[in-house]
């Protein structure tokens, strides 16, 4: 269990969900884990479990949106640590805005700042950490960056752009042995889809469930400690020549 035995790795929106599941499991395998989040006290709690846990762990509170705050945690991790080996971009947002005609361009520029360009600037900032010693980056994407869906077409063009994006870094970073990749999952059970869709016991949760399930071929949504086994396999050694990929994890809708 010590696949990342004293990696220096970085999670972004690492209080809930996938980049929670993925911190523990990336702690879990050795390495110190630097989280971070808007959401500064449910990240607080996340970090005191996986320090309960045994794990190595600390808290920073960032919004990836905002430059000045990404250099400012870029400053600090580069002053406790020096280098870090892992980058996991994992925080977004999503919200439904209507058809394109009808979507607030509020809406539209809040989903790309966060999702597109806060990958952009932790990327921005953090690979000068990674020059020296190579790593392995990996965003978060979706199968909603690799097709469409109805009245989403801010997350749509924000996780589309990560997908792409994703191949932009690894073809600039390749001669410094930093891969990069990206995830693409589909539904997945976590607070996010709560929001969008309604808590399991609502009647519209229940009903977007019921449909997820329906079009999934294993028959259930994903877990988020399913796709934190999939950023595992991209962290670790064991994906040593795979750069440039998205791996869909998405139980075989798209298949
Ligand atoms: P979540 O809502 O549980 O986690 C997102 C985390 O990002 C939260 O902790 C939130 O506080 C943080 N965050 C949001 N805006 C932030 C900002 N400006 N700065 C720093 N942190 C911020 O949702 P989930 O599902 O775990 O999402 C993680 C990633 O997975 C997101 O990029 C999402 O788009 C992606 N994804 C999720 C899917 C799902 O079905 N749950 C499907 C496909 C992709």
């Amino acid at each position: 269990m010590t696949r990342l035995a004293h990696r220096i790795t970085v999670i972004t929106g690492a209080a809930t969900g996938i980049g929670q599941a993925t911190a523990h499991l990336f702690a879990e395998h050795g390495a110190t884990v630097i989280c971070a989040d808007r959401n500064i006290d449910t990240l607080k709690a996340t970090v005191e479990a996986i320090q309960d846990a045994g794990g190595q762990a600390q808290a920073h509170e960032l919004d990836v949106s905002s430059e000045d705050a990404v250099k400012a945690f870029a400053d600090a991790v580069r002053r406790e640590h020096g280098h870090i080996d892992v980058l996991f971009n994992n925080a977004g947002i999503d919200q439904e805005g209507g058809k394109l005609h009808e979507y607030p361009t509020e809406l539209f520029d809040q989903i790309i700042s966060v999702d597109l360009r806060g990958t952009f600037l932790v990327s921005k900032y953090l690979i000068p950490l990674m020059l020296d010693n190579g790593g392995s980056i990996i965003n978060v994407s979706s199968m909603s960056g690799l097709a469409a869906d109805l009245d989403r077409s801010g997350y749509n063009a924000a996780k589309g752009g990560i997908t792409n994006l994703t191949k932009a870094m690894a073809i600039d970073y390749g001669r410094h042995r930093i891969r990069v990749n990206g995830i693409a999952p589909g539904t997945i059970e976590t607070p996010l889809v709560d929001s969008l869709a309604g808590e399991p016991d609502d009647d519209d949760g229940k009903k977007f469930r019921d449909a997820q399930t329906w079009v999934t071929p294993l028959g259930r949504l994903g877990k988020p400690r399913e796709m934190a086994s999939v950023a595992l396999f991209l962290a670790s050694d064991d994906s040593s020549f795979v750069t440039g990929e998205t791996i869909l994890a998405d139980g075989g809708v798209m298949a």
